[in-house]
């Protein structure tokens, strides 16, 4: 067993999380020890912040030709490159994965549209050459979650604009030197939080903003995806990252789906700030067993016999500063339909996807035509510029495409990007307090506030109505 942590810490480079990572493989053994080795977490969440610059609505000079490089190629990575090409003022320039063939694969998609990126593979270190290569721009990663921070950091100190995959960090140190660098060097740092771009979602932040719902009293979000024997349980993620994650971490720990939109029609960061969390998990009931069923005819599933497995469903809640409530969930093990629900609650009614429907009264919802109605009065200006050739070019039914030529427009027009480094590190941090809380019984945690106080006059990002910027071309292919 003990070979087995020894695995875990030197494949999954949790060893070099900081003590998140850590202490849960030592709860492997000692509950008692976890809790305490998890106390930094709480440390951390209570610490004051003073901010050397708002990096909130901050406008970098604008970029006329983004010229961009992109680190982890895997599934999303190239996909993401992909997208990119498409889009008009972007030059791919550089490319890196671990893995030589992820890279030439991802160089030969991007070849297709006459880009001839310069490639760097084969070791675990090559990135930082891609990060020092003087002609860049912005920088895409999309590597395990373990090493978003440390590269997002490390390309910040290098001059480039970062965006990364969800979620943005594992830790909340890693959150607040993120924070700390995006400030000191005035580099953009977004999370590549591609649900806040799906119709019902911009649909429920124009309501909101419009004042339909009344004042928003609460908002439900979750991530449940049954990813158990198609993704997790599978050789398909680098190194079986994904699945050593659940192995060793119990909490919520894919908050950022769920949550991202919730907090832009809630207004927090900008308005209202969160408070405290408080998270309860299940126990594992499948798990566990999967790893000793699939052990017995893969050797490589043998190093997560006897892991102590995230509890199947996990439920936080979150109290903001106003009062208001979020109620998060995680589950991608048990089999059930639905990849994501939302739900906002006002003083004047109540909008709810899957299916997308809305109520004002006791009596039931409103009719299908009404909804309809609704639908077409809060469809927002994006969606109706590029939405029809995003949904052409794809990538979740459109979301990823209309996110990605919004950041390159937002550059190119030297404007605010739709989330700033404050949005990407609150969304994430859910995922270590939860962790916190789970191990201590579900006891509330603060959770820090990453602008300093900044939340109090900050004004609103997201700007589906496209009032700046929105004259970059897109083409199919
Ligand atoms: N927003 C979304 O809808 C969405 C969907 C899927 C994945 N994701 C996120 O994208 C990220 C990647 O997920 P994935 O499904 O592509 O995983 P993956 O395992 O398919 O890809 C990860 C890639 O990183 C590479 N890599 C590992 N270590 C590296 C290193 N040191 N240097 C360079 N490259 C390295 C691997 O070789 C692999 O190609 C994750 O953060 C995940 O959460 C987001």
């Amino acid at each position: 067993m003990e070979s087995n942590r020894r695995d875990f810490l030197k494949l999954t480079g949790i060893g070099s999380l900081g003590l998140a990572g850590a202490s849960l493989l030592s709860s492997c053994s000692d509950q008692k020890d976890a809790q305490s080795n998890l106390n930094h977490i709480e440390e951390q969440a209570a610490k004051q912040y003073t901010p050397q610059f708002n990096m909130h609505g901050y406008s970098a000079p604008a970029i006329d030709v983004v010229r961009i490089g992109a680190i982890g190629l895997g599934g999303r990575g190239s996909g993401n490159m992909r997208r990119l090409a498409q889009i008009d003022g972007v030059e791919i320039r550089a490319l890196c994965d671990l893995e030589p063939d992820n890279t030439e694969a991802a160089a030969e998609s991007v070849r297709h549209f006459d880009f001839e990126p310069e490639l760097y593979s084969g070791h675990e270190d090559e990135w930082k050459k891609l990060c020092e290569q003087d002609d860049l721009d912005l920088i895409i990663i999309g590597t395990p979650w373990h090493l978003h921070a440390p590269q997002a950091i490390y390309a910040m100190e290098q001059g480039k604009h970062v965006a990364v995959e969800v979620p943005i960090a594992v830790t909340v140190e890693e959150c607040w030197q993120l924070v700390e660098t995006s400030e000191r060097t005035r580099k953009h740092c977004m999370m590549m939080s591609n649900p806040n771009y799906g119709d019902f979602n911009m649909m429920t932040l124009g309501m909101a903003r419009d004042g339909y719902l009344g004042d928003i009293i609460h908002g439900e979000g979750a991530y449940i995806h049954d990813l158990m024997r198609s993704h997790n349980f599978t050789h398909r993620y680098h190194n079986m990252w994904r699945l050593k994650e659940n192995a060793t971490r119990d909490g919520n720990l894919y908050p950022t789906h769920g949550l991202g939109s919730l907090c832009q029609a809630m207004d927090i960061n900008n308005g209202d700030q969160m408070d405290y969390l408080v998270s309860v998990s299940s126990n594992d009931f499948m798990m566990g067993k999967t790893a000793v069923e699939l052990a017995a005819e893969d050797p490589a599933f043998e190093q997560f016999v006897g892991a102590k497995f995230r509890g199947n469903l996990n439920t936080s809640i979150i109290k903001t500063k106003k009062g208001r409530t979020i109620m998060l969930q995680h589950d991608v093990t048990s089999p059930r339909p639905g990849v994501r629900f939302d739900l906002l609650s006002g003083t004047e009614g109540i909008v709810q996807n899957r299916p997308p429907r809305f109520s004002r009264s006791y009596g039931g919802w409103v009719s299908d035509s009404e909804f309809a109605d609704l639908r077409e009065k809060y469809t927002p200006e994006i969606s109706k510029r590029v939405g029809d050739i995003a949904r052409q070019i794809g990538g979740h039914g459109g979301i990823d495409t209309l996110m990605s030529w919004r950041l390159v427009d937002c550059l190119r027009n030297g404007i605010p990007l739709d989330m700033s480094v404050y949005d990407g590190v609150l969304w994430s941090v859910i995922a270590p307090l939860s962790e916190w809380s789970v191990a201590n019984n579900g006891r509330p945690i603060n959770v820090p506030d990453f602008t300093g106080g900044n939340w109090q006059t900050n004004g609103r990002l997201m700007d589906i109505e496209l009032e700046h910027g929105g004259n970059t071309g897109i083409k199919p292919v």
